[in-house]
């Protein structure tokens, strides 16, 4: 007999949390597993005494399933997805939905949208953000995917989600890949926000020889204010965390960081669609960098740098830092809102940027409160064109200059390496700038490789070429423009 309102695949942590947060707001869920005894496992422990049903094949499990059958797959992304697909599909019927709530690559979802679509089946692929937590008790959720789906699963995924003023976060995203893109993106600016509070730990602490309970009571402190995010506040609980031993468990952990891909592919989509996402691409460089540990170790043999904290006045350096985080997380953000609208341009979706800012307000792993200034800022002015043109960014980067500079001249003064929160300054000096050094740069184009520029004083898109060593040559090049 038919009965859940959805089916979930993947009883991984993330998968199991998003089940019992379904079955506790009152939908019923069966569950498969790709080895049974994680299933039995979870049937006789937390979900024991819940609207959940246990199913050992995937033809009993699509057979427990109330029509349109609702299908999440909590698998790993790439061929996995794909390999469930190909074996759901000859078990489903036409109009069934399947939905990836995996961290895909987006131009899998675009893909898999349109190939499900054109044998008659639904598909949604959904960002889901807020780690094991947030998946229990509220994550955020981003689907995109074939518009037509989302109807059925409006009510299961709202109800799960977290809320912010009230309102879910979780909202249609857009078709296709769109659901991906953007926790693509909120991946990426959580690398951002991650490496820049890394920075400032590092100035804390070797810039200011402060201790890890210092920096700890500092985050803590921070948390109050413009900073207030859910990564400042880990951040403040991991530098008071002791190791068995009473010491800080931070100054235990190797300084290598990992990354399973989100974060590049930000980068890559950014080359591709020509937009300068420097803070996160730097943000990735900076965990590659951190990667290369025993070149590290030798390198420092080489080139020691002094390792006295400065006694530079304390309190000051502090508000420095601060701004500093602060002046950078909006041209973080500013950078990625800047990325997403390439993007809708390029793949034809209709972003809701103030949708999107609610979406990432609670239950992800960037959510803050600042994300409810960018949500004011696109509510008033859905075509912004850029978040540094809303007044209240305006006044809070005018405001943070100063200090923004002051923080990033103390690290370069103690060599410590500030690769974000400078990536941020620079863009910063250059998007405010009339005038660039590009002009250079084209007479070099145009003098080796008469690729000719434009000039000031003629219309735009009127081309010019000089012959530059006077030797008679007249033709230009225009086969290297992207
Ligand atoms: C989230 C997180 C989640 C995951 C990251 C970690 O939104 O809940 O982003 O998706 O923890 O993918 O990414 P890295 O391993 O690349 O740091």
């Amino acid at each position: 007999m038919s009965q859940a309102d959805i089916g979930l695949i993947g009883l991984a942590v993330m998968g199991q949390n998003l089940v019992l947060n379904m079955a506790d707001h009152g939908f019923s869920v069966s569950v498969f597993n790709r080895s049974p005894e994680k299933t039995r496992d979870f049937l006789s422990g937390e979900a024991v005494n819940k609207s959940i049903i246990g199913t050992y094949s995937l033809a009993e499990f699509v057979g427990s399933l109330k029509a349109p059958r609702k299908v999440m797959l909590m698998v790993k992304a790439g061929e996995v997805v794909d390999a469930f697909i190909e074996q759901l599909l000859p078990l489903l019927d036409k109009g069934d939905i399947i939905i990836d709530g995996g961290n895909s690559l987006y131009t899998d979802s675009t893909r898999r949208t349109q190939e499900l679509a054109e044998k008659g089946f639904l598909f949604i692929g959904t960002g889901v953000s807020g780690g094991e937590e947030g998946a229990r008790n509220g994550p955020s959720i981003m689907p995109g995917g074939n518009q037509q789906a989302w109807s059925a699963v409006k009510p299961i995924f709202q109800a799960i989600s977290a809320k912010a003023d009230q309102q879910p976060c979780c909202d249609w995203v857009g078709d296709g890949g769109a659901g991906h893109y953007v926790k693509m993106v909120h991946n990426g600016i959580e690398y951002g926000d991650m490496q820049l509070i890394s920075e400032a730990y590092q100035l804390m602490r070797e810039g200011l020889g402060m201790s890890a309970e210092e920096c700890h009571e500092t985050f803590a402190q921070w948390n109050q204010g413009v900073l207030d995010s859910y990564l400042i506040e880990i951040t403040a609980d991991i530098l008071t965390f002791k190791d068995t031993d009473g010491n800080p468990l931070i100054d235990k952990i190797l300084d290598a960081a990992g990354q399973k891909g989100t974060g590049k592919w930000t980068g890559i989509s950014s080359l591709e669609m020509g937009v300068p996402l420097t803070l996160i691409t730097e943000s990735v460089y900076a965990r590659c960098l951190s990667a290369l540990k025993d070149e590290r170790v030798t390198a420092s043999k080489i080139y020691p740098r002094a390792s006295q904290p400065s006694d530079a006045n304390r309190t000051e350096v502090l508000q420095a830092i601060h701004d500093a985080l602060y002046a950078s997380k909006i041209i973080s953000y500013t950078q990625g809102y800047m990325l997403m609208k390439e993007a809708a341009k390029e793949f034809g979706w209709d972003l809701n940027y103030g949708g999107i800012a609610l979406m990432w307000r609670g239950g992800c792993i960037i959510r803050s409160t600042f994300l409810g200034e960018i949500k004011r800022a696109y509510d008033e002015a859905p075509e912004l064109q850029n978040l540094l043109q809303d007044n209240f960014f305006e006044q809070a980067i005018k405001t943070s200059e100063a200090n923004w500079r002051k923080a990033i001249i103390f690290g370069i003064q103690q060599s410590i390496p500030t690769p974000a929160l400078s990536s941020a300054l620079a863009f910063f000096d250059g998007y405010r700038s009339e005038k660039v050094s590009a002009n250079m740069l084209q007479a070099q184009r145009d003098y080796f490789g008469a690729h000719t520029y434009e000039r000031i004083d003629a219309p735009r898109g009127e081309r010019f070429h000089t012959d530059w060593i006077q030797s008679g040559g007249k033709i230009s090049s225009t086969s290297y423009e992207v």
